[in-house]
């Protein structure tokens, strides 16, 4: 009798125990089931571009209808006073690109490499929110990054940062470094004169504003003149030769204003649908460059039969 209710009691026992398994093994199946949706199709592409091709799914919203829309990545990578602000304000144009501007101009961003990755990650994943980004339906989403910010200091984890999440690269940089040289002397200028009724504008939007500005002509300092153009140079060429193993596009100012389909260019490269983009910026040194500075005799006879002598001439017409 005692053996037979002993047997009972562990048979019971099992029986229940076996039960709170099943169900909970079937309760976990379940929630599972329900979460787990059919993973977007990778669309028609080569093998090669799988790197580049991604579908974020960002913490703050959902990308509702356009969840299974692949997304780009990239980065335009400037120096200071080369149309990279006119640039991006035509890329932010197009319906489906997002650049979210100069984020690492702030430094607690750009301060070791932990804190860069995370804000590209959460760049890349779409959870940073600015006035450029389109959210659910953006296909390319980057930002502006200026050679001096963090970029070049950085350069070798970046790089296996770009290659490793299919990051593209667009360079953007001015041919005359003449103009840019002073177009940064002016700019800095105004920081402090702030000549449109108190307020410093590095970029305008009606021709009143740019006129104002122009008005201003900067004295070259002719001992830093060469080293200057020397040294930017320099970058330039470091800063192509560090990431030449990223996929990239190298673009010059002057080519795309001579040139508006050089656009459709960076929108193949970036695999958005083709569309025409506008900025509603203005230019602000406009015409030859002799006008435009204080001590050009000078200047001109510093960069004759220099490598620099080219500046002098080039020069557009707009
Ligand atoms: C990186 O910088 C951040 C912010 O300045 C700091 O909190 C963090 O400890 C730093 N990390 C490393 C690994 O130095
Ligand atoms: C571009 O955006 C529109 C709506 O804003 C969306 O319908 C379209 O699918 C997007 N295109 C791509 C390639 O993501
Ligand atoms: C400065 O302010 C005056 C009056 O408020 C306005 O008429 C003028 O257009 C402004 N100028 C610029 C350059 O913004
Ligand atoms: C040019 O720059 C050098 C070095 O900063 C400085 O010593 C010199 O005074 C400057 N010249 C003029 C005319 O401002
Ligand atoms: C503009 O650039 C495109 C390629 O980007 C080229 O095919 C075309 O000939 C250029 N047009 C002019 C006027 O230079």
């Amino acid at each position: 009798m005692i053996v037979l209710t002993i047997a009972m009691v562990c048979g019971l026992y099992i029986c229940s125990f076996c039960i709170k398994q099943i169900s909970t093994r079937t309760n976990v199946g379940f929630s599972n089931f329900q979460v787990i949706k059919k993973p977007c199709e990778a669309p028609n592409i080569e093998p090669w571009e799988k790197v580049y091709v991604h579908y974020p799914k960002p913490k703050t919203y959902s990308r509702d209808e356009c969840e299974c829309n692949p997304v780009r990545y990239f980065a335009i990578l400037s120096t200071q006073r080369s149309g990279s602000g006119w640039f991006e304000t035509l890329l932010n144009s197009h319906t489906n690109i997002s650049s979210n501007g100069e984020i690492f101009s702030v430094k607690v961003r750009r301060s070791n490499i932990s804190t860069i990755v995370e804000t590209l990650d959460k760049i890349y994943n779409l959870d940073w929110l600015t006035s450029a980004s389109k959210n659910e339906c953006t296909a390319a989403v980057g930002l502006k990054w200026m050679l001096n910010q963090g970029l070049m200091q950085h350069h070798e984890e970046i790089v296996e940062y770009f290659n490793s999440k299919g990051v593209s690269a667009i360079f953007l940089f001015r041919r005359n470094l003449l103009r840019r040289m002073i177009s940064i002397l002016a700019n800095s200028y105004d920081q402090n004169a702030k000549l449109l009724n108190g307020t410093h504008k590095s970029h305008v939007h009606s021709s009143h504003e740019a006129e104002i500005l122009a008005r201003y002509k900067p004295t070259v300092n002719l001992t830093l003149l060469i080293p200057n153009l020397r040294q930017v140079e320099e970058m330039v060429a470091k800063a192509l030769e560090s990431f030449k193993s990223t996929r990239h596009i190298i673009l010059y100012y002057e080519d795309i204003i001579k040139n508006r389909s050089k656009l459709i260019e960076v929108q193949d490269f970036l695999k958005v649908p083709q569309m025409d983009l506008k900025s509603r910026q203005v230019k602000i040194h406009k015409g030859s460059l002799s006008q435009r500075v204080e001590n050009w005799d000078d200047i001109e006879k510093a960069l004759k039969g220099t490598p620099y002598e080219s500046f002098l001439h080039e020069d557009y017409k707009i």
